[in-house]
């Protein structure tokens, strides 16, 4: 059965996010950053990471697991390094400011390289390096997040899926943005062949005896992206993330279920550079957009409509929600309009329960 759909504004999707996360507690500075982010996901069509975490931050923030007055703390540690202190504030938040600071180094010094220590679920990762290009930097950001895949030929779930986005300007208006987890598929994909009672296919993820899996509800791992490669890729983000911060690694970090009334002592980390510190901006801007010409104009496979950057299809996907509205689903709707806070759903120990 497919899920009906409501199409809504950005600024009406927004708002309503907004509310509802000021109800569960969260200030309204806080709320509204949250809320912009959170739209900014579903307009790219990434709806993994857009308004269906609401009701999931609500009821984390309900129950305390996050903090409403954080004592922020940016600590300078050398000329173009530093380290946020997030204090388990919402992650988005926390992230956004530590990138503040990060832009202004970097603009200044060439490179920043900023840590964000201790902080919630931060969210889709474009939404930073997008702020960054914006700006005329390169920007990379890397982030832990809870161990729900196994390592390459293992059984048990060690690192998260600990995504890796990227982005570049452009000599038009719109950078260049490349964001994925390092797993096949992230968990919300399980959990929409699971609502639709759909098999996945075998390549995404596996059961408890770290065999594939084509039955969405045996899932007890998810699969690293190109076997080793993936695997060795999700390492690097955790050490860069987690243990280069002195923060919980592997399967020390916490699980984004069990227990919502503690922080979860996440880590970020954003590589900045400025390209004026390395060649001309202009020329360097010049060619990238070259680069997306040539890449379109490339010959595309048999059944293949056309060859997209990098990236492409969310950007494609952004500009036609900004036109036409962005799709959302009706049960999501209909809780963002109701006057529940959340329905006590997510507080569990088996990080692979959620129905
Ligand atoms: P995805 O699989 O939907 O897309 C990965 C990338 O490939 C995107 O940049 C997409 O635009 C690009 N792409 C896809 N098809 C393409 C094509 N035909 N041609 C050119 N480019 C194409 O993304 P995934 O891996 O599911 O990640 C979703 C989001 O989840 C990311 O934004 C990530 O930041 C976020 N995330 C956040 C976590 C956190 O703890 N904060 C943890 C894991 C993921």
């Amino acid at each position: 059965m497919t899920e009906e759909i409501v199409l809504l504004k950005e600024a009406e999707l927004q708002q309503l996010m907004q509310t509802k996360l000021e109800k569960a507690g969260l200030t309204s500075e806080h709320a509204k950053e949250v809320g912009k982010h959170l739209t900014y996901a579903d307009l790219r069509g990434v709806h993994s990471h857009g308004a269906v975490r609401v009701e999931y931050y609500a009821e984390r923030i309900a129950k305390g697991g996050t903090t409403i007055e954080p004592n922020f703390e940016f600590e300078k540690t050398g000329s173009s390094t530093g380290v946020f202190h997030g204090d388990n504030a919402i992650g988005h938040v926390a992230c956004r400011k530590a990138l503040d600071y990060g832009i202004d180094m970097a603009k200044e010094t060439g490179v920043a390289i900023i840590g964000v220590s201790k902080m919630g679920h931060s969210g889709m990762l474009s939404y930073y390096v997008d702020l960054a290009a914006q700006q005329d930097l390169v920007a990379l950001a890397v982030c832990q997040s809870d161990p729900m895949a196994v390592p390459f030929g293992g059984t048990e779930p060690y690192y998260g899926t600990n995504p890796i986005a990227f982005s570049a300007p452009t000599n038009s208006a719109r950078p260049i943005i490349f964001d994925m987890a390092t797993t096949v598929q992230a968990w919300g994909k399980i959990l929409d062949a699971r609502s639709k009672n759909n098999p996945i296919p075998d390549t995404w993820a596996v059961d408890g005896n770290g065999e594939a899996t084509t039955d969405p509800n045996k899932v007890q791992g998810l699969l690293p992206i190109s076997g080793p490669k993936g695997y060795g890729l999700m390492m690097m983000v955790d050490i860069l993330s987690g243990s280069l911060l002195g923060l919980p690694f592997g399967k020390h970090v916490s699980s984004m279920y069990a227990d919502l009334s503690s922080g979860r002592n996440l880590g970020q980390l954003f590589i900045l550079i400025n390209p004026a510190y390395f060649t001309d901006l202009d020329q360097f801007k010049e060619n990238l957009s070259t680069m997306i010409d040539e890449l379109h104009e490339s010959k595309p496979a048999t059944g293949v409509e056309q060859v997209y950057y990098p990236g492409e299809l969310s950007e494609i996907r952004y500009q036609k929600h900004l036109e036409e509205g962005i799709p959302v689903a009706k049960s999501i709707y209909d809780y963002l309009m109701s006057d529940q806070v959340h329905f006590n759903k997510y507080d569990h120990s088996d990080a692979f329960a959620e129905k």
